[in-house]
């Protein structure tokens, strides 16, 4: 749990959210137990384990299928960003799994009426760059959050793809706003909105790889 006041942490893990999966014995000299748990159990359906085959084909969604994510796939996602490296591994971040629906209705206003946002699960990764214990200026613990919230979307963006789901990545937010709808005082870097697609895109053309790298 973090370094806040009880209060905090109630909102920041809110009720609600338990893996699928349980350890019965917890073992304190097994590090990351439930972690491991969850990332080595078989899910439903993996479509692609291929790292760089779930790179190659992923391709973002803005029209979902009604159809709800399998717990287990959740709990991987959610586990994913767990295990993103992070500044100093002080994990500066938190994700709010939202569930309640009215939350998300008004998160779809929160980010300019982008109505994908309503999406079979919705997750804001926010900054809490007081997790980041590390001896340097306010403003560098900041830009440590940000990347660390970054990383951690994006391993979970990756594992959504992976088990067969797709999401829309959104960075178009009202800060404040999100904030009020989940409860928190932590800033949202941004939105991850996941489930099935409707149709299966192919991947947006990518400038030429040697017009990207500056070798110097
Ligand atoms: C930092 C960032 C912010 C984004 N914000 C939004 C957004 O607010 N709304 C949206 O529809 N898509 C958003 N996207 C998704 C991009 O438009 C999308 O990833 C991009 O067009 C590439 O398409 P692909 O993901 O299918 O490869 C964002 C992506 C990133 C990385």
């Amino acid at each position: 749990m973090g370094e806040t006041s009880e209060n905090k942490e109630e909102a920041i893990y809110p009720e609600g959210y338990c893996p699928a999966v349980d350890i019965p014995v917890p073992d304190p000299n097994v590090r990351n137990q439930l972690l491991h748990l969850i990332l080595s159990s078989a899910p439903e359906e993996v479509v692609d384990t291929d790292l760089f085959a779930v790179m190659e084909k992923r391709r973002s969604t803005r029209k979902f299928l009604d159809n709800w994510v399998e717990p287990s796939k959740v709990d991987k996602i959610l586990a994913a960003a767990d295990m993103a490296p992070t500044a100093g591994n002080f994990q500066g971040f938190e994700i709010f799994y939202v569930r309640d629906h009215n939350k998300k209705e008004k998160l779809v206003q929160a980010c300019n009426n982008q109505p994908y946002v309503n999406a079979p699960v919705v997750l804001v990764f926010c900054k809490n760059p007081k997790r980041v214990k590390l001896n340097f200026p306010q403003e560098i613990l900041e830009k440590f959050a940000v990347q660390d919230a970054t990383l951690a979307a994006a391993y979970s963006q990756l594992t959504a793809h992976a088990l067969g789901l797709s999401s829309i990545w959104i960075g178009m937010l009202d800060e404040k706003k999100v904030m009020e709808i989940i409860g928190t005082d932590l800033v949202p870097s941004s939105l991850l909105c996941i489930g099935y697609p409707q149709k299966k895109r192919l991947p947006k053309p990518k400038r030429n790889l040697k017009d990207l790298v500056h070798v110097t």
